[in-house]
């Protein structure tokens, strides 16, 4: 059936329709009508299937759980690669090996049992550039296209990923993302185009249009699925909480967050994945929670489906469906019938299968749901061409050369180019001239993973080295290409400040992605205290009394009046990717002394003028931001910005204060251990460990560790670690720079915790304030209980500081030690201001001292 917006407004509030209207009147509302051709397949292949296939179909494993044979055997639907997750789980995999996987599992779908076969589709997040395979050219994350503001650009983008997919076998991609984030202490908001929704839309759409290009398109294997997500309003959450709580009127939802689905659907979108957040409806005076995003018929099936005229299919997030009430990830009777589609079960798929064959014979889903489900799933898959050809017959099937050529290379340089925004060039300092003798510091100017940010070969973007992006230029090397005389020194020591002219700093974020990029609601979007480093090398530049050029690399607009007062000029050059030449391009004039490249780039987003100015957006009541949205300089403004407050507010922002230690993973400025307390002397941490890296367990038996430990889900995926004690050892966070919790009045050291051996020997927790200074407490009862649910312990500060604890210089806020076997996980391990005084925290009357050794 046609797109109508005539009946698409029909029957919908009247508020909400108001925004449709005015979405409706855009340009471009023409999605793809049905064609008779495909709706008469699925129909003959649906009726060919059994309830095990059609329940397949509507699962998605993980290429780590499930091998081509269960592909076959299972009738899989779907299966993804997560975040840095490589065939062979090997970064190394080339082109050639994610196109064999891709055959292999492709061949195996069709090897099927019974009449009808359906060929598997594979999903992957290529959200910039096909950014899973090593070698690919990675355009800058959306944060920066969203200040280049080019939808030829996104579109140009979009096509380049697709053929980059494809070529590895690959059909679908989970892109684009149309977060609004509103909340820039969010860690996806580099993935989010704008604050601004009607920018998101324009631009989010021409990404759409670019990466399905030509999909299904008789000549070949062009275009590549896009999904538009995260259904919807995932920008919008309370404090910037990632999967946390969206307070909106039904209206605000919209008005905020639906003008990207509008127009991904507008351009004929095939799938939308549901966001993990919640949302309170706030319309009613009196808040009432709607709940999970994955469990909202309303408006997953009434307002996508019905009202927005969805034919696609509407996929979970990751494991989405065990955070609704009742269910768990591999069961949810609810989530279908809500309008669930296809299930990203990553690990437990089996069961899965075998929970919702179960419910659909005890009539807990109906049929005809999954009828529709399988339906959208076979319409998909005939839209997109995946029954006529196989994956190696894509253009360039398996070519390195089709990820990474001279025209991707020239694309995403451009892209870079288009992206930087000038915030201040004072005296017109830049562009430089190329006989300029520069000094490049910083930790950021040599280091591809810092420029590609989370999302880059691995999910969280961490623990590379520029040997893993081969063929990529760092912001150095781009200014070598361009520069003469270029000295190069990371920490800005040892320099003679008789050797150049003009010091160029290139800082900024270290990479994150979901959750670890949070900075939570008492945290304050003040760079330099969460990268003192930074600021250190401005300090000593701006000692020289030579120009300082800075160029800050990060995932979101921060609060940097203490650089930019260091600094002449200041480009905020977001996540610029693997071609960190574009940044040369508009640092240098060419060699003929021209401006080779204006500055074009401006922001997207709002940038704030104090550190805590959050959330910050166009259009507050008040708004007063440092740099508006809009803002950016050309090299020929004249515009003055003077010395800026750089004062922070005494005690932080206020709100819930709190220290994290692990969240999903271990948190800066700490580091977490496991030690043995073997007849080794005591030696101290090794700061320059891995966070995660298990050290020195000497073994109780021959061979046998006496602690180890493992990544396992407690609330989210991969957010707990469980700890096996066989022996004496201890598990402890500790950080170099001492925090401060004498500052944090009434303060508990709260964690969860799941125990799934009691302990057989007394449990010790203590915190610790340097060499011989420290408190411990006797825990032991507190984990007697071995059972499944999670259980939150609140241990108050006080009690630590009523045994000596020195609250003022904590280098150890968590240590827990044990001699003998016990098994447990803990997750969300945190300090939190006032958390004592609760009704569930701890007396210190119950925490004994501990036994003595
Ligand atoms: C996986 C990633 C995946 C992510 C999704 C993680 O547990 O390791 O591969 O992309 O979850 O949330
Ligand atoms: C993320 C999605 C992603 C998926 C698969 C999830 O955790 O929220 O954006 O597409 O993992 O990796």
């Amino acid at each position: 059936m046609p797109f109508s917006c005539s009946r698409l407004l029909t029957g919908l509030s009247a508020l909400v329709a108001t925004v449709l209207v005015a979405a409706c009147a855009s340009p471009g509302a023409n999605p793809p009508a049905r064609a008779a051709g495909v709706e008469a397949r699925v129909a003959a292949l649906l009726a060919g299937m059994t309830l095990e296939q059609k329940v397949g179909q509507m699962t998605q494993a993980e290429i780590r759980h499930a091998t081509p044979d269960d592909v076959r055997q299972h009738h899989l639907g779907s299966v993804l690669n997560g975040g840095g997750s490589w065939p062979g789980q090997r970064a190394q995999a080339t082109p050639a090996d994610w196109l064999a996987l891709a055959e292999a599992y492709h061949a195996a779908s069709l090897a099927t049992r019974g009449p009808v076969k359906v060929p598997v589709i594979w999903g992957t997040d290529a959200v910039h550039g096909h950014n899973n395979v090593r070698g690919a050219t990675l355009y800058p994350h959306h944060i920066g296209l969203g200040a280049a503001n080019d939808p030829a650009l996104m579109e140009a983008i979009g096509r380049a990923t697709a053929r980059a997919v494809r070529a590895t076998g690959i059909a679908w991609t989970f892109a684009p993302t149309l977060a609004v984030a509103r909340d820039d202490r969010w860690g996806r908001s580099y993935e989010s185009l704008s604050e601004d929704p009607a920018r998101v839309a324009r631009l989010g759409g021409a990404e759409v249009r670019g990466l399905q290009a030509g999909l299904g398109a008789a000549d070949g294997l062009r275009g590549v699925v896009a999904t538009a997500k995260h259904f919807i309003g995932d920008g919008g959450t309370l404090d910037g909480q990632d999967q946390g709580v969206l307070h909106a009127t039904p209206e605000q939802l919209m008005a905020q967050h639906g003008a990207g689905y509008t127009a991904a659907l507008a351009e004929g979108v095939q799938t939308v994945m549901v966001s993990l957040h919640s949302w309170v409806d706030t319309a009613s005076g009196q808040p009432q929670p709607q709940g999970k995003m994955h469990g909202n018929r309303a408006l997953l099936t009434g307002l996508l489906k019905e009202k927005l005229g969805f034919d696609g299919l509407v996929v979970t997030d990751w494991n989405g469906i065990g955070q609704l009430p009742g269910c768990t990830a591999n069961s949810c009777a609810a989530a279908i019938n809500a309008g669930i589609d296809m299930v990203m079960v990553p690990e437990d798929w089996k069961a899965f299968i075998a929970h919702t064959v179960a419910q659909v014979r005890a009539r807990q889903i109906p049929q005809a749901r999954i009828d529709d489900a399988v339906s959208r799933i076979l319409r998909v898959k005939l839209r997109a061409g995946l029954f006529e050809r196989s994956p190696s017959q894509a253009l360039q099937a398996g070519e390195l050369a089709a990820l990474n050529n001279e025209e991707t290379r020239a694309l995403a340089r451009r892209a870079v180019r288009q992206s930087a925004v000038l915030l201040k060039n004072n005296g017109q300092l830049l562009p430089l001239s190329r006989g300029t003798r520069v000094l490049v510091v910083g930790k950021s100017a040599d280091d591809v993973a810092l420029q590609s940010g989370g999302w880059s070969l691995s999910w969280q973007g961490q623990g590379h080295t520029n040997a893993d992006f081969p063929g990529a230029t760092t912001v150095l090397a781009g200014v070598r290409a361009q520069a003469a005389q270029v000295q190069f020194s990371a920490t800005a020591e040892g320099v003679d400040p008789a050797s150049f002219d003009v010091v160029l700093a290139v800082v900024g974020e270290l990479p994150y992605a979901e959750f670890n990029g949070d900075i939570g609601a008492s945290g304050t979007l003040r760079h330099s205290s969460r990268y003192p480093e930074d600021l250190a090398v401005l300090q000593r530049a701006a000692a020289w009394g030579k120009p300082v050029v800075t160029v800050l690399l990060s995932g979101r607009v921060v609060h940097a009046n203490d650089l930019i007062n260091r600094s002449q000029a200041f480009v905020a050059a977001w996540l610029p990717g693997t071609e960190g030449g574009g940044l040369a391009d508009l640092l240098f004039r060419g060699a003929d002394g021209r401006v080779q490249h204006d500055f074009t780039g401006r922001l997207a987003f709002s940038w704030p003028r104090s550190a805590c100015q959050v959330p910050l957006n166009v259009g507050d009541a008040g708004y007063a931001p440092l740099f508006a949205l809009g803002y950016g300089l050309g090299v020929d403004d004249r515009a003055l910005v003077p010395p800026l407050d750089e004062s922070l507010p005494r005690g932080g922002c206020g709100g819930a204060e709190e220290v994290a230690i692990l969240r999903q993973t271990v948190q800066r400025p700490f580091s977490l251990h496991l030690r043995g307390l073997g007849d080794k002397p005591w030696r101290g941490p090794d700061p320059a460990a891995d966070p995660l890296a298990v050290t020195e367990a000497p073994a109780p038996g021959v061979g046998q560790p006496a602690v180890s430990v493992s990544t396992v889900q407690m609330h989210a995926q991969q957010d707990a670690k469980r700890v096996t004690w066989l022996g004496a050892a201890r598990l402890y966070a500790w950080a170099s720079a001492r925090t401060e919790l004498s500052n944090y009045p009434d303060a508990a050291l709260v964690l969860d915790t799941v125990v799934t051996r009691a302990p057989a020997a007394p449990v010790v927790l203590a915190m610790e304030c340097g060499r011989g200074c420290g408190a411990a407490l006797d825990v032991t009862a507190l984990f007697a209980q071995a059972g499944a649910a999670p259980r939150t312990l609140k241990i108050p500060v006080a009690c630590f500081v009523a045994r000596g604890l020195d609250a003022g210089r904590v280098d150890v806020p968590f240590s827990i030690t044990t001699t003998a076997p016990f098994e447990a996980a803990f997750a969300r391990i945190r300090i939190t201001a006032g958390a004592a005084r609760d009704a569930d925290a701890l007396r210190c009357s119950d925490l004994p001292a501990p036994p003595s050794p």
